[in-house]
């Protein structure tokens, strides 16, 4: 299993999904509530488990900023502090929950579950186009049943789109065409880049833009490990300069617990924005796309689980993004658990 990386940002929601109700998540394995605050509007994370007798105040109510446990009570600030409990005056002096920091930028809330002193806001990486009122985006999240390291891997690896999104977003081109990759280990960056001069036209494309014949086609990914993946495509006709079609594919692949992900993904794009038809085309087309992903993660995962005994993988040149992002992760983790054992 891919370890978890603690003292990272992840992505939580999106800033949509938090508002009045109590929205619960569970993000390297703790249970969180998120909510927004009543008086100034900014999103709120708290363990999401009654220090009483464990239910979770996802479930529960709210009053103002406060959550009253939905089982005996107990009732919580903001800051996770317990301000009253039922049947006596005296509030135990231990009776608090954990409050995470929590950053809301680019349409997501990122929230650090690692040591709160270690939490630099300055650090949660960028997506701007989330929020650029000059594109558009469709977005979503599905849950997988698996290591978050198979959504890195499978991200980082785009040759797959040939075979497991052929008649998509695939097309022979793209497990034809080698990649070149960059890293830096310092930063915690993985770049892969395929540049593909005279390609198929993939449906997502013909529809979205219609383009009718062939097109140069450039995938620029940009991992920033653990949580932030951003494919910068450009599509434009073949012979033409330009108009360049430029979307903006985003994921942030956020542990929930081992063997459980995230998979939160969105699409932006700077055409057609106005478009409510290509709009709802994309929205349901990259769904698609991505319930094929899960399906393949889920699939993979019981296969991985069923493995009799150790084995041997075989690595090739496509894999080299992947690689790379492997070696971040565990460095990434290995850090964190020198911090905590500190
Ligand atoms: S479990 Fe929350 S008050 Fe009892
Ligand atoms: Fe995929």
């Amino acid at each position: 299993m891919t370890q978890f990386a603690r003292n990272q940002w992840y992505v939580a929601a999106y800033a949509a999904e938090v508002g009045d109700d109590l929205l619960g998540r569970t993000v390297l394995g703790e249970p969180v509530v998120l909510y927004r605050s009543a008086e100034d509007g900014r999103a709120i994370a708290l363990a999401d488990r009654c220090v009483h007798r464990r239910f979770p105040l996802s479930e529960s109510r709210r009053e103002g900023d406060a959550i009253i446990c939905g089982y005996h009570g107990f009732t919580y600030d903001r800051t996770g502090a317990c301000v009253s409990v039922p049947g006596q005056t005296r509030v135990p002096r231990t009776a608090r929950v954990a409050a995470y920091p929590v950053v809301e930028q680019d349409s997501l809330v990122w929230i650090w579950i690692g040591d709160p002193a270690a939490a630099d806001a300055s650090r949660v990486p960028r997506a701007p186009h989330l929020a650029d009122p000059a594109m558009t985006t469709v977005r979503g999240m599905e849950p997988i049943d698996a290591d978050y390291g198979l959504l890195v891997d499978n991200l980082l690896d785009l040759s797959h789109e040939t075979y497991l999104h052929g008649g998509y977003i695939g097309t022979p081109e793209v497990a034809a065409t080698p990649i070149t990759t960059e890293v830096d280990e310092e930063a915690g960056v993985v770049r892969v880049s395929r540049h593909m001069a005279d390609a198929e036209c993939p449906p997502f494309y013909a529809r979205s833009t219609g383009i009718e014949g062939r097109i140069s086609r450039l995938q620029d990914i940009e991992y920033f490990a653990p949580c932030l993946y951003l494919l910068h495509s450009r599509i434009t006709p073949v012979g033409q300069p330009g108009p360049v079609f430029r979307t903006e594919i985003t994921y942030a692949i956020t542990p929930s617990a081992p063997g459980r992900v995230y998979d939160f993904w969105a699409v932006s794009r700077d055409f057609a924005v106005g478009d409510e038809q290509v709009t709802a085309f994309l929205r349901d087309f990259n769904h698609t796309v991505v319930m094929q992903d899960v399906d393949a993660l889920d699939l993979l995962q019981r296969a991985l689980d069923t493995e009799p005994g150790p084995y041997q993988e075989l690595s090739i040149n496509i894999d080299t993004g992947a690689l790379a992002a492997r070696r971040i992760l565990a460095a990434l983790a290995a850090a964190g658990a020198d911090r905590a054992d500190a």
